[in-house]
């Protein structure tokens, strides 16, 4: 499989991301109560930055991501502790056995996921009644965002995402746009969206 950020995974964690993610982080620890004995998965998982800064709260989290590369300097980030806590799949959440999540998290990465609807499909099979999914990602932009590259979606309608968590039988908790992500003098929205199975 092609690795679509092979060229971007050195230099990912630049103070731009750091920031991003932090923020991303801080709307979950803020408004999901995490257990010390939680699972979750964070999908596009990427080089770890949200999931890390989240695993000191939680038992476990699977890092699930299709790019080797990104992987890779996520590997390099682990130490003996993170090393217990962590379980790191290379490749698509549907194709991994995990299951009995109490959560799922994905950051930046549902626009890069084709079928919206049959990862939504996945995450109710793959975690418990009453476990979470939190979305944080753009709001629909114009395709300026990756400037030229052909991505599955150009970010989201809140309202179309929303129904369809609903249509999936997702109960919505937190909607909101919360972050201003600027991009070559544009602005681009970032929206979490906490849903409940
Ligand atoms: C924009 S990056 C975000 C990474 C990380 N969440 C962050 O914010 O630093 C998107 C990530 O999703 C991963 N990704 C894209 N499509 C994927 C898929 N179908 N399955 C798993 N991971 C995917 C990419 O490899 C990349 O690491």
């Amino acid at each position: 499989m092609q690795d679509n950020f092979k060229d971007k995974a050195h230099s990912w964690d630049n103070p731009d991301k750091i920031l991003m993610t932090s923020k991303f982080s801080n709307q979950i620890a803020n408004s999901i109560f995490l257990y010390k004995s939680d699972k979750l998965a964070e999908v596009g998982a990427g080089t770890g930055l949200v999931g890390l800064s989240l695993l000191d709260k939680v038992n476990k989290i699977y890092m699930v991501d299709n790019s080797p590369s990104m992987l890779s300097v996520l590997r390099g980030k682990l130490d003996t502790t993170s090393k217990d806590k962590v379980e790191i799949f290379e490749g698509e959440f549907k194709d991994s056995d995990i299951k009995d999540l109490d959560g799922v998290i994905c950051f930046m990465s549902l626009h890069h996921i084709e079928d919206t609807r049959d990862f939504i499909k996945d995450v109710k099979l793959k975690t418990k009644k009453n476990g979470f999914l939190a979305i944080g990602d753009l709001e629909q932009e114009d395709g300026s965002f990756h400037e030229g590259q052909k991505v599955p979606h150009l970010g989201f309608n809140l309202d179309n995402l929303t129904s369809l968590l609903e249509e999936e039988g997702f109960i919505i908790l937190r909607k909101k746009v919360y972050d201003n992500k600027s991009k070559n003098e544009k602005n681009y929205p970032i929206f979490i969206i906490i849903a409940q199975r």
